[in-house]
């Protein structure tokens, strides 16, 4: 989380880095500053958005071909003024923008107190500022390697970038644990969280790794790790489009990533299937696929939705694989003594290919000697680098901080990675195998016909945009949709919601139904259509409000439902990518109504990159 961009250029560094910080406001938005270097190295930084610090510093003189910009997530003090980055050094001469947690800056700063410093903020970050210039001061080096010294002796997350007004013409990033990508254009260097405050100016990039540092100075990009090794820097070449990640007419880019799906999930199956001829390969997993194929045991690991993607995988993958799938949040697996046997295989999903739980989580499962396979949707991320093999789910650039679109490629991918490992198993029939791929073919257009619910579902949004808790209801392939209808109602308009297994109901959540209560119920033509039948009823006969997501035709849950919305059929396992669709509409329109700002739901981000 905190995104961070800064410039040196023939450009206006402000324009730059004003325009980039917007881009990346969806990962943390509880302040935002900017660094400027003209008489003075000047800091300019205010709590709340972007659009808040563009209108502090209206009427500064903010010329400079030098700078950077932060938007924050607050880890370390709340957000307030004093704690946004940039951080200034002691003297002033330096600032630093910080992704990321120091852990030792407690200790740290209580050797700098006594040493008379002084802090403005409750942030590790500007420790760590200090101590930087602490250490260039006592050593007498130059700043770079005062910089590299200090991450030496650092313990914690990082993606720094620090700038000095002694040198008006260096930028010194760094990273370990928080990504960070340098931009190469034609005279001109930027530095971002993400290549987005970037393509529009260059498409030429730089993936700084782990214990690597960046050196901008006088026009030259040097790169060396924390051990002062020189590296060579890697120029790659990123497809992204500026389109991908504006707004396209659409109000919203949770609307528009809702919208996209019939697209993105075509994207994601495009030159990798074809039913007519029964080809399915994922260029990624060649290598390692055997790994897979005879896996004892299959663990997935992930955080949030992409979680919920995991426990739709579980199912297909036993019914299709016939091996045994346990789906873990990665901030458990990776704080107990996680059994992990030779023959297990771990699949990795996450969308921003950044969550540092996920990632520690791959790093205990890779010190164990599994084999990790991962699922990401961000192209050069930390996590598809760190795994053996993996595909990513091509869903183009996610801005919505609530996940919608990573969701169904990433169920996309996963169903094909099953496939695949059922086929060579001899798991599948070669009937149902074909059956699979055609089905998936048809999703994209049946996805289309299930976003033109959308005024429906607009009009029962109203109906129930004042509701104070909602339960979500589902069996089967439908259960983890319902966990992440809740998740997706909960994160974007405040509502109170828990997604249950239908059945499960009558255990505990029955006891909170009465006519206040609105319940979802995703109710499908599939194996447990009788049972939720009966699920609906012990609802009703409770006074609940229900809303059916059932599939077109059904005759009989309307009749027992307040609201129905028909969504086109489907087989049973890949109905999550059809029912889901109403339910990420729900959310969106009752957040809509409710005036919550949907695209930055208070206290997340969407790239969790701390513990
Ligand atoms: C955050 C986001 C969620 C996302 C989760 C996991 O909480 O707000 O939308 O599902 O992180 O992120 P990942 O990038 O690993 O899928």
């Amino acid at each position: 989380m905190c995104g961070i961009v800064a410039y040196v250029g023939h450009r206006q560094a402000s324009d730059v880095i004003l325009k980039g910080l917007k881009r990346l406001e969806y990962r943390g938005y509880d302040s935002a500053g900017i660094a400027l270097l003209n008489k003075s190295l000047t800091v300019y930084k205010k709590k709340g958005k972007v659009s808040d610090l563009e209108n502090f510093i209206k009427g500064q003189n903010l010329t400079s071909h030098i700078g950077m910009g932060h938007t924050r997530w607050a880890t370390h003090g709340e957000p307030n003024d004093e704690n946004a980055h940039p951080h200034y050094s002691a003297t002033k001469n330096l600032a630093i923008i910080h992704n990321g947690i120091i852990e030792n800056y407690s200790s740290l700063k209580q050797e700098l107190l006594r040493k008379g410093h002084t802090f403005f903020s409750e942030t590790d970050t500007e420790v760590f500022i200090h101590f930087i210039e602490d250490i260039k001061e006592n050593v007498g080096c130059s700043l770079d390697e005062a910089v590299r010294l200090a991450l030496t002796k650092v313990v914690g997350a990082y993606a720094i970038v620090v700038m000095s007004f002694e040198e008006p013409d260096l930028l010194i990033a760094a990273r370990k644990g928080s990504p960070l990508v340098v931009g190469v254009g034609k005279g001109e260097f930027f530095m971002a969280s993400d290549a987005t405050p970037i393509i529009e100016y260059t498409n030429e990039v730089v993936y700084l790794n782990d214990q690597e540092l960046a050196i901008i100075n006088k026009g030259k990009l040097t790169i060396k790790n924390t051990a002062n090794l020189p590296l060579t820097p890697y120029i790659q070449t990123i497809d992204l489009e500026l389109e991908a990640i504006e707004k396209g007419g659409y109000e919203h880019f949770m609307l528009k990533e809702i919208f996209e799906q019939p697209r993105s999930i075509m994207d994601c199956m495009r030159g990798r299937m074809d039913s007519a001829s029964g080809r399915l390969t994922l260029g990624g997993l060649r290598e390692y696929i055997n790994k897979l194929v005879n896996a004892d045991r299959v663990l997935i690991v992930a955080c949030g939705t992409s979680w919920h993607a995991g426990l739709v995988a579980e199912y297909f993958f036993e019914e299709f694989c016939r091996v045994p799938v346990e789906v873990e949040y990665a901030s458990e697996f990776r704080y107990r003594n996680p059994v992990i046997r030779e023959g297990d295989v771990v699949i990795a999903i996450s969308q921003s290919g950044e969550t540092a739980d996920t990632l520690a989580a791959i790093e205990l499962a890779k010190s164990k000697g599994a084999i990790i396979f991962g699922v990401c949707n961000v192209v050069g991320s930390s996590i598809p680098r760190t795994t053996h093999a993996g595909a990513y789910t091509h869903a183009g650039p996610e801005i919505g901080v609530a996940s919608t679109k990573a969701f169904t490629a990433q169920l996309t991918v996963l169903y094909m990675i099953a496939l695949i490992v059922a086929q060579r198993k001899g798991t599948i029939s070669e009937q149902k195998y074909h059956e699979m791929l055609v089905e998936m073919e048809n999703v994209p257009s049946k996805v289309e016909k299930a976003l033109k619910l959308n005024t429906q579902i607009q009009i029962i949004a109203e109906e129930f945009k004042d509701a104070r808790n909602f339960i979500y209801l589902g069996r089967g392939y439908n259960f983890p949709v319902a966990l992440e209808g809740a998740l997706k109602l909960k994160e974007i308009s405040y509502i109170h919601a828990e997604g249950y297994p239908a059945a499960e109901m009558k255990h505990g959540p029955i006891a909170l139904i009465d006519q206040e209560m609105p319940v979802v119920v995703i109710a499908t033509k599939d194996g447990s259509y009788e049972k939720v039948v009966s699920n609906i009823q012990e609802v009703k006969a409770r006074k609940g409000r229900v809303i059916s997501i059932v599939t077109e035709g059904d005759t009989l849950i309307p009749k027992m439902s307040d609201y129905v919305i028909e969504v086109p059929a489907t087989v049973d396992p890949l109905m999550p990518l059809i029912s889901v669709i109403p339910l990420q509409l729900l959310s969106y329109h009752i957040a809509v109504m409710r005036g919550c700002n949907v695209d930055q739901p208070r206290n997340l981000a969407k790239s969790v990159t701390v513990e």
